[in-house]
């Protein structure tokens, strides 16, 4: 894959901090305490320290990545005030945690990547190159049509190293000029850690530039740094060339013993606290010439990096400098205000794909089929559990009598369990393949990969047939094991309303699951909801309290078991013991009558029923614009 040179992409920073509130109050912690460094193109800057020093802190704010806390000082692309939106479309960020689909092979997840993050108009062809050349730079083509798997889900699949390989592989199909990664080494053996860091080391030659925060390198891996930056408490300890580290450290009087790796030096010095403020004294000191802020700082006439209060006085007084005829402001609340637009090169005004909200469904709707291909015990369990409830409530109430006695309560026992089976059975599957997928979904659509509503449309399309086909399927059984009335309109009235019904335990299910951050609350809050909607429908409960009359309007059940009631005993007879004919119409219990007809009843769920989809659809959007899908 190649880069154009003057796609270059530098990006500095200066006087970088970041500050949190913590959650249960008490002063704000300083997470990241006046960083500055650059990641430059062609090289690749490591990033290290102990864990909870901060670097996965400091990606996040160099990326861009969503964070709840405050950023200060600056972060300055090719010079100039870094405008995010530009910058996402021109940076990748790789996290820590793979996140893929278990149920595709390397070549599909690529492949789907490219699809939804290349231009719509761009060719096939070119895509499939786009994908193809990937496969070669992240050595993946051996194992392109093996499976990705998922341990946990007992499928077999690649291995870790190649799995980190497929997520920076899913990144580089929109061929980023600046990668960042969060320890894309760890949890891999030693070798499989040299051969991603050879990997990444080639990628900044390419052209890119490379930032990534490691843990534990080998004396091999450290051999490939260009840049090196160590943090110790938000601090660093030493940030500028690699080659520069070890003579900072002897020189705050910590020489490298021989034969030591040098990393490990640094992080056991930086274990005593004494010894730490030594070497950011040290660091501080040597600051400008170790961190050699590039040309962004010829135009100011002062050497290399400063200090931050330096910094923060310059921005804050909106010091105007000038660098390559633009006019810059600095300061972060003037940064919107420059003029960078027309003067910036090509690869920062990159064209953001466009790729139409019809074919990131179709894309969508084609994996998640594909997900469904590829675990057919998954359906067919799904299948075989309709099958079996079908056949249970068949044999419990196989061929109702006629009579007032027995018929009649069991015809309303049995439609009421029917319903207890297509509230909790639709609602728990769809709340469990939420959590399967919630992890996928924040990622992609965190990154722009493709609309949430893409992904609410794309599963609402491919559900669809599978619901209708298990529903129809259990209500056939149902229907005529129980031995409902033998009438045809009155048999269709009962697949329509179990239909619409089970869809709407199902969103349910969905609903619940986007309200709440983990499945253990996500059952809790649909066990009680089913519950309250069970408890109301006349059933249970005849002489329903006053205060809680109002559920029975709001439940799906109600107006469901209503219309199944009536459908079943209007216009039907019964037999009591002493053969007296009884119209099923007076059969039907007036708690159980609501007063509207099967019409009205149905009606009312059905409006339920696009009401639930709609909510579900709108909690999505709000989940996601709040960032806590
Ligand atoms: N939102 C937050 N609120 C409070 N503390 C945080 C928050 N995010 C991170 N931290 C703390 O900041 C420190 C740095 O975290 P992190 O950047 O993840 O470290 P590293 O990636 O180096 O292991 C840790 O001590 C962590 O507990
Ligand atoms: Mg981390």
């Amino acid at each position: 894959m190649t880069t154009q040179q003057d796609a270059a992409v530098e990006v500095t920073f200066q006087g970088l901090t970041f500050t949190v509130q913590p959650r249960g109050g008490g002063p704000p912690l300083e997470l990241l305490k006046g960083l500055s460094g650059a990641v430059r193109s062609g090289r690749c800057l490591a990033i290290m320290g102990a864990s909870g020093a901060g670097k996965t802190t400091l990606l996040d704010v160099l990326a861009g990545h969503d964070y709840s806390g405050t950023v200060g000082g600056k972060v300055l692309v090719n010079g100039r005030p870094r405008r995010l939106k530009a910058f996402l479309r021109i940076s990748s960020y790789v996290q820590q945690r793979d996140v893929l689909m278990a149920a595709a092979t390397v070549r599909e997840a690529i492949t789907t990547a490219a699809l939804l993050k290349l231009p719509r108009a761009m060719p096939a062809t070119e895509k499939r190159a786009r994908v193809d050349g990937v496969l070669a730079d992240m050595e993946l083509e051996g194992c392109q049509h093996t499976l990705i798997g998922d341990e946990l889900q007992n499928m077999k699949g690649i291995s870790g190293g190649q799995r980190r390989r497929v997520s920076v592989g899913i990144e580089l199909v929109k061929q980023p000029q600046v990668l960042f990664l969060d320890e894309p080494t760890s949890g891999l053996d030693s070798e499989m850690a040299v051969s991603m860091m050879e990997t990444l080391l080639r990628l900044a030659r390419g052209g890119r530039s490379v930032c990534l925060s490691i843990h534990q390198p080998n004396s091999i891996i450290t051999g490939m740094f260009d840049d090196f930056m160590l943090l110790v408490g938000g601090r660093a300890a030493y940030a500028g060339p690699w080659s520069g580290a070890v003579d900072l450290f002897a020189s705050a009087g910590f020489p490298c013993p021989q034969y030591r790796n040098p990393t490990d030096h640094f992080l056991s010095v930086l274990r005593d606290a004494e010894a730490t403020d030594a070497v950011v004294a040290c660091q501080t000191a040597a600051a400008p010439a170790l961190v050699e802020l590039p040309s962004m700082d010829d135009g100011e006439g002062k050497p290399g990096g400063k200090g931050k209060e330096a910094d923060e006085e310059a921005g804050l007084a909106g010091v105007a400098h000038n660098k390559g005829g633009a006019l810059e402001v600095g300061g972060s609340r003037a940064w919107s205000a420059h003029a960078a637009g027309d003067a910036a090169p090509a690869a920062v005004e990159a064209e953001r794909p466009r790729v139409p909200f019809a074919f990131q469904t179709a894309v969508l709707s084609v994996r998640m089929l594909r997900n469904w291909g590829r675990n057919p015990m998954m359906l067919a369990a799904e299948a075989v559990q309709y099958l079996f409830l079908a056949l249970f409530v068949g044999l419990v109430y196989l061929q109702l009598s006629d009579s007032v006695e027995t018929g009649v309560p069991d015809r309303l026992s049995s439609l009421w369990f029917v319903l207890a089976i297509l509230s909790f059975t639709p609602s728990y599957t769809a709340m469990v393949s939420w959590d399967s997928e919630r992890l996928l979904v924040r990622r992609e659509t965190g990154q722009g990969m493709y609309r949430p509503a893409a992904w609410f449309a794309a599963k609402t399309l491919t559900l669809l047939p599978v619901s209708v086909a298990q529903t129809t399927t259990f209500a056939v059984i149902t229907y005529w094991m129980v031995g409902y009335a033998a009438d045809a309109g009155r048999f269709f009235v009962y697949v329509a309303l179990l239909n619409m019904f089970q869809l709407t335990s199902e969103t349910l299910g969905l609903l619940c699951a986007l309200c709440t951050s983990r499945s253990t609350y996500a059952v809790i809050l649909l066990t009680f909801v089913l519950l309250v909607l069970m408890t109301f429908t006349g059933f249970l409960v005849t002489a329903i309290p006053p205060y809680f009359g109002w559920i029975k309007w709001a439940s799906y059940l109600n107006y469901t078991y209503a219309a199944m009631v009536n459908n079943e005993f209007k216009g039907v007879t019964f037999y009591s013991a002493a053969d007296v004919v009884v119209p099923g119409a007076d059969l039907v219990p007036s708690a159980v009558n609501n007063g509207l007809g099967v019409l009205a009843n149905g009606m009312a769920a059905l409006g339920l029923m696009v009401a639930t989809r709609l909510t579900a659809f709108l909690v999505l959007l709000i989940m996601h614009r709040l960032k806590k899908i």
